[in-house]
């Protein structure tokens, strides 16, 4: 198989795996990514065949939905890919870069030792800020069955993985411990260019929103 139709079975497979789940992980947010992951892509040294692949495969086991198994999305993925006889290297580089991905709270930064995780990694937190981002971010705290905000509850920034994992905050929360904190985040020049307007946008919003709950706007 080339590798355009390793890419492009790996697509159905993905859509097939995602489609219709409902908490901001379906097929739509890995088409977004790819597309994001292509575009930082386009202008840096890397090797698109991973970049690609590895947008595909970054969330077919989330950990989240999995009783908080880590290790199913890389073996799904590493599985997927072994039966399509790509190379070993390739496999052990997409499947590192997997297991590296995910925003593991506040306090702790992941290190993304190779440019093709820097970049997925770029695409897949620009997925999470700006209008996407707030309504992602709206849908999984519904799904999680959390409040919109509740000013009784000050903002809080969990100190460990565990404990981001496991809140129980109202969703205004998570941008505060996430999402306002992913442009300083990002690696790439392209992605920190798109994060701005997208940063901004989340800030208005925020601002309409409290303006709002008072009945001030
Ligand atoms: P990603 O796919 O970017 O790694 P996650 O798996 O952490 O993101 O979460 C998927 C989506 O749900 C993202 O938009 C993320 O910001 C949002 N999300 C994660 N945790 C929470 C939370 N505690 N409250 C609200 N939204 C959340
Ligand atoms: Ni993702």
């Amino acid at each position: 198989m080339s590798k355009e139709e390793i890419i492009a079975v790996t697509a159905q497979h993905v859509q097939g795996l995602l489609s219709g789940e409902g908490s901001g992980h379906d097929w739509w947010h890995i088409y977004r990514v790819w597309n994001n992951a292509k575009h930082i892509a386009a202008t840096e040294q890397a090797d698109l065949f991973v970049v690609e692949l590895t947008a595909l495969l970054h969330d077919i086991g989330d950990h989240k939905f999995h009783n908080g198994d880590e290790t199913i999305g890389p073996k799904m993925a590493e599985e997927w890919l072994n039966s399509l006889q790509v190379e070993e290297q390739v496999i052990n580089h997409i499947c590192a870069i997997i297991k590296d991905l995910s925003f593991k709270g506040a306090g702790t930064s992941s290190a993304m030792p190779t440019i093709e995780g820097r970049i997925v990694q770029d695409a897949d937190r620009l997925d999470a800020i700006g209008a996407i981002g707030i309504a992602r971010t709206f849908a999984y705290g519904g799904h999680k069955g959390r409040e919109l905000y509740n000013p009784a509850v000050a903002p809080v920034l969990h100190d460990s993985f565990e404990a981001y994992k496991s809140s129980t905050a109202p969703t205004i929360n998570h941008f505060y411990e996430k999402l306002l904190l992913l442009k300083d985040r990002l690696h790439t020049d392209s992605a920190k260019a798109i994060a701005q307007e997208r940063h901004q946008y989340m800030e208005q919003f925020l601002d309409q929103f409290f303006a709002e709950w008072e009945g001030k706007r």
